[in-house]
């Protein structure tokens, strides 16, 4: 039941707020993560080497944000990798390796399969799903549950904030089995931060849909959109290209704005859109300025650029054509804000072009072959 919108996916956007309180919901106490599934794993947590994430997709793009939050938290290297490429390349797994699949539906076939693979090599495996006795949890030695709720429109959305959620709290969770350097203030200080994304997402559902949709009206003709993103804005530059792909049907690309020079600046002419994810100055200023003058290079070939930056960020004023904003949060935290208009955005061009988001062509909710 839509319950009154004009889509599954326009309800599952505006469900993204609660996909993240409810993934949170009875697993912070007292400024620490519970995570009452979890026990019994903490010799596991203390000796692991290794953390890999196998994912496709949308979820693969959620692992590549909790890379950054996990490494930064449990200094555990972790790689992340496309389920159906890990597979056929003769991994290097052992018992220190933590395998850490992600997927909404938990019956992705290529995620799966390459779930088995490593626990069959002697990894150990834990599964990230939003589906409730799903195949790829029951293959898993340990589960944590998103609970984005029912996922209908074949788009992922809601269920990519709810990912990168349980990923932090499973990051934490293991930073303090492990008794890093972190005091117990900086645990309380991320999940202030956690339990603070659900109003800010609100916020900008509330202040920037209908900019968005607009500036979507106005793009329904443009045939191709670039998205830039640096350090955590990266993956979400690359889910931005992936939802107007999918829904939208039109030529888009996400790449890492250092990148820009190494090639594909030679893209920009006059009238492209870029999208361009804007880091927080407070995060590191020398970033911010690096993105903000990539904006001045491709501003000044022409391109038409939309901005996304934190509240008050002005820096970016003189340079970009449209700013969208978002509110401010502790930088491993943005990409839970920032991939909100990208999501309206890509429901919104769809919507204009008269496609249906809910069923986009040639894709499946849940893909069960290789
Ligand atoms: C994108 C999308 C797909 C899925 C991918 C994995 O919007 O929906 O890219 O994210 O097929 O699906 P799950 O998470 O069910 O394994």
């Amino acid at each position: 039941d839509k319950g009154g919108w004009s889509s599954f996916m326009a309800k599952e956007v505006s469900e993204e707020p609660d996909a993240v309180a409810n993934t949170l919901r009875g697993r912070v106490r007292d400024g620490h993560v519970v995570i009452p599934e979890l026990d019994g794993m903490d010799e596991l947590f203390t000796n692991v080497s290794r953390i890999i994430v196998i994912a496709c997709g949308t979820a693969a793009y959620a692992g590549l944000v909790g890379k950054y939050a996990l490494e930064q938290w449990t200094r555990i290297p972790v790689d992340v990798e496309l389920a159906h490429e890990f597979r056929y390349r003769d991994p290097v797994l052992d018992p220190g390796t933590l395998v850490v699949s992600i997927s909404q539906s938990g019956e992705t076939m290529d995620t799966l399969m390459a779930v088995k693979y490593a626990r069959e090599r002697g990894a150990k495996t834990l599964s990230i799903c939003n589906t409730q006795g799903a195949t790829i949890p029951r293959e898993s030695d340990a589960i944590v549950y998103t609970h984005a709720g029912p996922e209908v429109a074949v788009a992922s959305t809601k269920a990519f904030v709810a990912q990168i959620t349980a990923l932090y709290l499973l990051g934490l969770h293991i930073a303090r089995v492990r008794g890093w350097a972190r005091s117990g203030t900086e645990e309380s200080m991320q999940v202030l931060e956690l339990e603070a994304i659900p109003g800010k997402i609100a916020r900008i559902l509330e202040r920037e849909q209908e900019r968005i949709e607009q500036l979507a009206h106005w793009m329904a003709d443009t045939r191709s959109v670039l998205f830039l993103g640096r350090h955590v804005g990266y993956p979400i530059a690359l889910e931005g290209a992936l939802k107007l792909k999918e829904l939208a049907y039109i030529h888009a690309e996400g790449f890492a704005a250092g990148e820009l020079k190494h090639g594909p600046i030679a893209l920009i002419e006059p009238g492209q859109p870029v999208f361009v994810i804007v880091p927080s100055p407070r995060a590191s200023a020398d970033m911010h300025k690096k993105v903000v003058s990539s904006i001045q290079e491709i501003r000044a070939r022409g391109a038409r650029v939309i901005a996304i930056a934190e509240e008050g960020d002005v820096a970016v004023l003189p340079f970009a054509d449209e700013v969208l904003r978002i509110p401010l949060a502790e930088p491993l935290f943005e990409p839970l804000l920032a991939v909100v208009p990208l999501h309206i955005f890509a429901m919104a061009l769809a919507t204009a072009k008269g496609l249906d988001v809910d069923q986009p062509r040639n894709l499946a909710k849940s893909v069960t072959v290789e």
